[in-house]
């Protein structure tokens, strides 16, 4: 083991040195005060785990399912755009890295790769994420062609009508570098964020994307595709339920990495109502903040199924391409080995509220 990668933080450091300033304040940024963004973190941080003692822990079994397909550890990749600022490999090396370790890979619809290159090199489970575009025939389009690349579930991010105001990437202006394109649309004539005096990305986003998304948007996703369809971006129970009313097999609470609405709940104090809210209905998953495996570990027992990690994939990636984003999720998968035998469990299932109260 790299004594100067043991960690998440680690390769964070390591990766600030080798980005260039752009690229490092698009992965890292938040919107506006970036007040979600350090509470995400902050808040797993402050949950203490009160464990159990003497509790006769012998092997642990970390392995659980999601929409029924198995996953050796409930911990999965998030989608997030653009893999070639990262590393050259762009998303085919974190689909590999989500096969090694055996895991679930979610490809962004913002992707540097078109998705027929990237689903046949991930396992199962492989999902598609999805932004609707105002352009339903494009929309359309995206939703069938996943299917087709062999993606089994579509993962609708429903917490961005509009981009978060991003100040890093406005004083940046950030855009894509000459070469890298949104590779799945660009047949569609749509792979170019545009030149402009803010964010790129940003005018691109208020250029193409729906923003008066609806319930009535979700209802046709439900019907359009023959896949599972889970909703990301949720901070509360009712909607969370509606979601689940109208066909989600799944959600996400997720603030987006504190990218979206500045001062939004951090995840973990969004998590428990949500899944309160849902109860049976559908499953519940979470991100945001996830930097050591006893913050997964503390998803669980708020009720999460599964959690999804974002910035330390990209690290991961810019350090060592697939290797490096392997070696994250290995990280905190020994890392929640580690916090579940301190906290006297064997199983995920084990995992409740109590170990959260006194
Ligand atoms: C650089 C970057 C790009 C992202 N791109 C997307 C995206 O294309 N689609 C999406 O649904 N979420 C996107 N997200 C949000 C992630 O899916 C996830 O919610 C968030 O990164 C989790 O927080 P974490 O980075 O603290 O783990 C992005 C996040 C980052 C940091």
């Amino acid at each position: 083991m790299d004594p100067q990668l043991l960690n998440l933080h680690d390769y964070h450091r390591m990766a600030r040195g080798k980005l260039p300033k752009e690229v490092l304040d698009y992965f890292e940024g938040g919107a506006m005060d970036e007040v979600t963004l350090r509470e995400n973190t902050a808040g797993w941080e402050r949950l203490k785990l009160y464990y159990h003692v003497l509790a006769g822990i012998g092997e642990r079994d970390l392995r659980t399912t999601i929409l029924g397909q198995s996953i050796s550890m409930p911990i999965g990749v998030a989608p997030t755009a653009f893999h070639k600022l990262a590393n050259e490999a762009g998303e085919i090396a974190t689909a590999m890295a989500a096969r090694a370790a055996g895991t679930l890979f979610i490809l962004s619809s913002l992707s540097n790769t078109p998705m027929e290159s990237v689903f046949p090199e991930a396992a199962s489970p492989r999902w598609f994420q999805l932004y609707i575009y105002k352009d339903r025939g494009v929309t359309g389009e995206l939703v069938r062609r996943a299917e087709a690349a062999g993606a089994e579930a579509i993962v609708l991010t429903v917490d961005a009508p509009g981009l978060g105001t991003r100040e890093r990437d406005m004083r940046n202006r950030f855009t894509l570098p000459e070469g890298l394109t949104v590779a799945n649309v660009t047949p569609l004539g749509k792979g170019q964020l545009p030149d402009v005096r803010g964010s790129g990305l940003a005018a691109y986003v208020q250029d193409n994307f729906k923003s008066d998304l609806g319930f009535e948007d979700l209802d046709w996703l439900c019907g359009w595709t023959r896949l599972p369809v889970v909703v990301k971006g949720v901070c509360r129970g009712d909607d969370a339920r509606r979601a689940a009313e109208h066909g989600a097999k799944a959600v996400v609470v997720s603030n987006h990495g504190g990218r979206q609405l500045d001062t939004a709940p951090a995840t973990c104090e969004a998590l428990p109502c949500v899944a309160d809210a849902v109860g049976d209905l559908c499953e519940v998953y979470v991100d945001g903040g996830i930097r050591r495996g006893s913050d997964v570990l503390k998803a669980i027992a708020l009720g999460a199924r599964a959690v999804l990690i974002g910035r330390p994939i990209l690290w991961g990636l810019c350090v060592g391409g697939k290797e490096g984003a392997t070696s994250i999720l290995e990280i905190l998968r020994r890392e929640l080995d580690e916090a579940i035998l301190l906290c006297g469990c064997a199983k995920l299932s084990e995992i409740g509220r109590g170990l959260l109260q006194p």
